[in-house]
């Protein structure tokens, strides 16, 4: 029989837990408890400290509800929920890479015509953005959905700002045919800030971060018999690339919005020159 030490403490706790049918639970209650009982043998927290702790984490939980998740941001900004995306969609040969979902999808988004202008505030440089869609061999898959969103000029998603920006704002999901090709107009995305006036944003500011994103498009493509792909295609030149908040970039995910100053090309698209386009191929692996 061993009873509670300093020394024996995991030990002992884990003792409690051997008779968990749940094999998977029992490893992972098994590994918490030898992680977290070595972190506070490291940092010795004071009764204070541990305290202090307590009442964090339950205005984290307090400041959720259904359109705020703090526990989430906290994982993104901790970098754990690009280690979870990361490992669990571990680069197969050359399809797209995946990053962090974020917490701006929306379920519902409209299903638009192909070209259509997801843009519906008129803010923002109009940008025409467009590519393919196919398989690692390069074959065009048709039938894809492509679901896209992105923030506003000034870096707020449509249901950050339900008074303000028309609902649906700078989203949508456009089908792919044949060809495998989509296009569709929107706006040049700007860098945004993660939302700061919760215990997330007390912790960023007490440590000394920033709370930025580097300018992104959010992507998930998806088509039967392929493996779905949750992303972003990151603004090459955006500021915060290389400190994003929620550690999302990933070199192959960062493209160009090249800058076309043509009024002609520009007239055809509805748009006033300059304006940009954006070009980005998705690959999709077979399930
Ligand atoms: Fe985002």
């Amino acid at each position: 029989m061993q009873y509670f030490s300093e020394d024996s403490s995991a030990e002992v706790v884990i003792q409690q837990y051997k008779n968990c049918k749940n094999k998977r639970l029992k490893k992972i209650m098994e590994s918490a408890i030898n992680h977290i009982h070595e972190f506070v043998k490291e940092v010795e927290p004071t009764q204070e400290e541990w305290m202090f702790m307590i009442d964090y984490l339950t205005k984290t939980g307090q400041k959720c509800d259904s359109k705020r998740q703090e526990f989430i941001l906290l994982s993104d900004v901790l970098g754990i929920s690009a280690l979870v995306d990361t490992i669990n969609n571990r680069k197969t040969l050359n399809a797209t890479e995946s990053t962090v979902l974020g917490p701006f999808h929306v379920q519902n988004a409209p299903k638009k015509d192909m070209g259509a202008n997801i843009n519906y505030d008129g803010k923002g440089e109009p940008a025409f953005i467009y590519g393919s869609v196919s398989d690692t061999e390069g074959k065009p898959i048709s039938g894809a959905n492509i679901d896209v969103w992105q923030a506003n000029e000034d870096g707020f998603y449509d249901i950050q700002q339900p008074d303000v920006q028309p609902e649906m704002n700078l989203r949508g999901i456009f089908t792919t045919s044949e060809d495998g090709k989509y296009w569709f107009k929107s706006v040049k995305p700007k860098f945004y800030s993660i939302p700061t006036d919760g215990p997330v944003g007390d912790m960023i500011f007490a440590t000394g971060r920033h709370p930025n994103r580097p300018a992104h498009l959010h992507y998930i493509v998806s088509a039967p018999g392929y493996k779905s792909v949750v992303t972003h295609v990151f603004v090459r030149g955006s500021e915060y690339l290389d400190s994003d908040a929620v550690f999302g970039v990933k070199d192959s995910l960062i493209s160009e919005y090249v800058k076309i100053d043509d009024q002609e090309k520009a007239k055809e698209l509805n748009f006033k020159a300059p304006y940009y386009e954006l070009q980005f191929d998705f690959i999709l692996d077979k399930t």
